[in-house]
């Protein structure tokens, strides 16, 4: 099968596209022909070697844990699932290539409405805003800061919190503050600009925040709300404060949140962005922008065109 391959950590340009074995579904296993990958923060990390000590891989490797395709098997012990059913979820075995394999609790079955192009862009963005939200456990009518809200995990928070009757506030540049409004949350600036803004928007104060944008906003929120209310997926060092974390293990995590979030998907009810789709070849690009941290929504490469998938 064709697939990205790295020999060693470094920028973008160490992707190798080329054939490398094709994996085959062990007992309990689900082999999926991949549609489409999607290209995540994570990635990125581990590409350059930055989290090599806490996600140790062996060269060569394939990386991406985010996808959308077909069932091509299934092994021994797998009644869940059949061949030829359209899933998404989480691949382990690294996404960026025409076959993964993966475990039946990692995937999600797509609904016939919802393109694999969309279902693609939803399992880690879901599956992290509705593990961080379930840490602070917001009421109807508490109003709640998103930082980064604009991107994949905090679009989805902001959607998640809106429906459950919260008053979101959301954090992004100025270019992104129209598509805030659109999914009903009041637009502010990041960093400096950030506690003048929510003065103006919030003066009886805020009683939760959401982090997915790190970048000191855990120590912003810290005067404004109790450390027990401010959960954050990216800012670790923020616990010694009494901030909660949602780390999550991304190779551990499993799709049992999301078939209620794909049919509100297919429903036209919930939506995390497509940034681009870029060709199975354009990996290193999808790095590159990803890397400069601006994304509305998620970038996708395209692997591969399977006939009647509904692409
Ligand atoms: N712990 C976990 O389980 C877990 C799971 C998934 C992801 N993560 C992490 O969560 C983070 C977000 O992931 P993602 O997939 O949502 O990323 P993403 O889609 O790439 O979005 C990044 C967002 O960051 C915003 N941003 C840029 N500079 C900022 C600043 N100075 N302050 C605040 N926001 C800023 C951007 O908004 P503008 O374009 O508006 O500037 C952009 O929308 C990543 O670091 C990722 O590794 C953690």
């Amino acid at each position: 099968m064709k697939a990205q391959v790295i020999t060693r950590f470094g920028d973008p340009e160490v992707f190798e596209y080329g054939e490398v074995d094709s994996p085959a579904a062990g007992p309990g296993q689900v082999l999926v022909r991949v549609a489409v990958a999607a290209v995540n923060p994570l990635d990125a990390k581990i590409r350059a070697g930055a989290l090599a000590s806490m996600f140790p891989i062996d060269f060569p490797a394939v990386l991406g844990n985010e996808i959308a395709g077909v069932v091509e098997a299934v092994g021994d012990g797998v009644s869940d699932l059949s061949v030829g059913e359209r899933v998404a979820g989480f691949a382990p075995s690294g996404g960026y290539a025409e076959l993964v394999v993966t475990t039946p609790d990692r995937l999600v079955r797509v609904p016939d409405a919802l393109p694999l192009t969309q279902a693609a862009t939803l399992p880690t963005a879901a599956e992290t805003a509705q593990r961080a939200l379930a840490l602070l456990d917001v009421r109807s009518g508490e109003t709640v800061v998103v930082n980064a809200a604009a991107g994949s995990v905090g679009s989805a928070a902001v959607q998640l919190l809106v429906a459950a009757g919260a008053r979101v506030i959301g954090t992004a540049s100025g270019t992104n503050h129209g598509y805030l409004r659109s999914l009903g949350a009041t637009p502010v600036r990041y960093g400096e600009h950030l506690l003048a803004d929510l003065d103006q928007v919030a003066p009886d104060g805020v009683d939760a925040a959401f982090d997915a944008g790190g970048r000191g906003f855990a120590e912003q929120m810290l005067p404004l709300v109790d450390p027990s209310r401010i959960v954050t997926i990216v800012d670790f060092a923020a616990a010694a404060q009494g901030v909660r974390i949602a780390a999550g293990d991304p190779f551990e995590v499993n799709a049992r949140s999301l078939p209620a979030v794909l049919d509100l998907a297919a429903a036209g009810r919930f939506a995390t962005e497509i940034a681009a789709v870029l060709p199975f070849d354009g990996i290193a690009e999808a790095h590159r922008r990803s890397e400069r941290g601006h994304l509305r929504g998620k970038l996708l490469v395209r692997v591969a065109d399977i006939p009647g998938a509904h692409a």
